[in-house]
């Protein structure tokens, strides 16, 4: 790899356009309809936030950690659906248990006994810390989350959950309550929910020093509920809120207190679950806490709608008086994906590739900081990495329209990647965890040659 002064002082012009790694897989030729004919049907017909892109990607294919659109021609994903396809795109080895189980059966509900869901359960308790042992599953983040404060309430008797500025939790009556951000929740009724200051060691007024940050949550206590609480909830790492990490000494402080006041502390593991942190196969075990109630959803089914609640024997009691059933969860085929992802993850050392990977692909994008004054932070952990773009170092005034131009860019190139953050200023990198050295240097130029273009207009 050249370095990057040799770079500069060989080339002073646009960096040389990178060159996609090779890969093994083709795809057979697609003969359906055109991204211009289905976006006219999306438009017509769906309720949606308009696609990616001035010219939005019809994809067709896709393989490990590449998709391919409607001519053929390969992208790098650096997305993964949102930290959705752990494994890769099409994994072999998921796609067979699927459709080995699709041709036994497929769906009966847990009404009836069937082994794969018991087959997962041990394989994935056997994955959970402390007393962290029974389960439930549901579909999506948003139903784990809800069930988790649902829980939390039950169990404290309380109504008042604090949750974090900055945050994502889902798009259901309490989740989208708990969210930190005006853009990721609608004009609800929001009853019982408190938002503490983010810590965000980048823009926060604390800074990185997490045991001030932890104090806010203490003053909600004392200042906004009567000094009991439900729960506190929040990720290890704010996806949604642009890549920021909780700084160290946060969570162990924030814990105790919320723990003192009577309530519980959940872990939303959505993003940062299985591996993808790289250090841990769960986020918060980076901290030393162990929560009372985890969440997980995306990455846990490589692409098979799943989600599931974990917590103690103990508080999951609080659910036996009523009748609590969700018709798709654990399905034989979601169950059966996820114990393939569990296997995959493990057979394939993905949580080590994450880090590794990670790692190596962090520094070279904090190297590229060194050449470009746009980009204001680089952070993140594994595969969950974030690069702030800023108009101005200091006043860190969030570069949103060049942020989006560099998508664009990267897109033609052959790279996709994620924007998040209130300002719109953030790339978000969330690929599949099979994700290579090659892939890593290939995405740095790419983004190199794209900061390059837009700076220079
Ligand atoms: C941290 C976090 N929690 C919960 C959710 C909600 O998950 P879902 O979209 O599956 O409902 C998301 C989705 O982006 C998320 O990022």
């Amino acid at each position: 790899m050249e370095s990057f002064e040799t770079k500069c002082s060989i080339n002073p012009g646009p960096p040389p356009v990178p060159v996609m790694p090779p890969f093994y897989y083709t795809p057979p030729p697609y003969s359906g309809p055109s991204a211009e004919e289905i976006l006219y049907l999306r438009e017509k017909y769906l309720i949606e936030q308009p696609p990616y892109y001035e010219k939005p990607l019809n994809l067709v294919d896709g393989k490990m950690q590449y998709v391919f659109d409607e001519n053929g021609k390969r992208y790098l994903d650096a997305l993964a659906g949102v930290a959705v396809v752990s494994c890769g795109h099409c994994h072999p080895a998921v796609e067979e248990a699927i459709i080995n189980q699709m041709r036994r059966i497929q769906h009966t509900t847990v009404l009836y006994l069937n082994h794969t869901l018991t087959d997962y359960l041990e394989a994935l308790a056997a994955k959970m810390p402390g007393n962290l042992k029974v389960f439930f599953f549901l579909n999506s983040g948003t139903e784990a989350n809800e069930l988790a404060m649902l829980m939390a309430r039950l169990y404290t008797g309380c109504n008042d959950i604090i949750s974090l500025r900055n945050a994502y939790h889902g798009n259901g009556p309490t989740t989208m309550a708990t969210n930190g951000l005006r853009t990721e929740k609608f004009n609800i009724v929001q009853t019982g929910i408190h938002h503490a200051m983010d810590p965000n060691p980048y823009r926060g007024v604390f800074g990185s020093d997490g045991k001030k940050y932890a104090q806010e949550v203490q003053n909600i206590i004392d200042y906004a509920t009567s000094g009991k609480v439900a729960g506190f909830i929040s990720e290890a790492i704010q996806g949604a809120g642009g890549v920021i990490e909780l700084p160290h000494g946060y969570l162990p402080v924030v814990y105790e207190i919320v723990r003192r006041a009577g309530g519980l502390c959940i872990a939303d593991e959505a993003i940062t679950g299985f591996g993808r942190t790289g250090s841990h196969f769960w986020a918060f075990e980076n901290h030393d806490v162990i929560p009372d109630i985890v969440t997980m959803a995306k990455g846990i089914g490589n692409g098979c709608p799943l989600s599931a609640v974990v917590t103690t024997p103990e508080i999951a009691q609080v659910l036996s008086t009523h009748t609590l059933y969700s018709t798709f969860a654990a399905n034989q085929i979601s169950t059966t994906a996820g114990l393939a992802v569990l296997n995959v993850i493990e057979r394939e050392n993905l949580q080590a590739n994450a880090f590794s990977v990670g790692s190596y692909l962090k520094a070279r994008l904090i190297a590229l900081k060194d050449k470009y004054e746009i980009i204001g932070d680089v952070r993140g952990r594994g595969l969950m990495l974030g690069v702030e773009l800023v108009t101005d170092q200091e006043e860190k005034t969030p570069a949103t329209e060049e942020t989006s131009a560099i998508l664009e860019e990267m897109k033609e190139m052959g790279v996709l990647v994620g924007i998040v953050g209130l300002y719109l200023n953030v790339l978000r990198i969330l690929p599949p965890l099979c994700f290579t050295m090659a892939d890593a240097d290939f995405f740095v130029d790419v983004l190199d040659n794209a900061i390059w273009k837009i700076t220079h207009k």
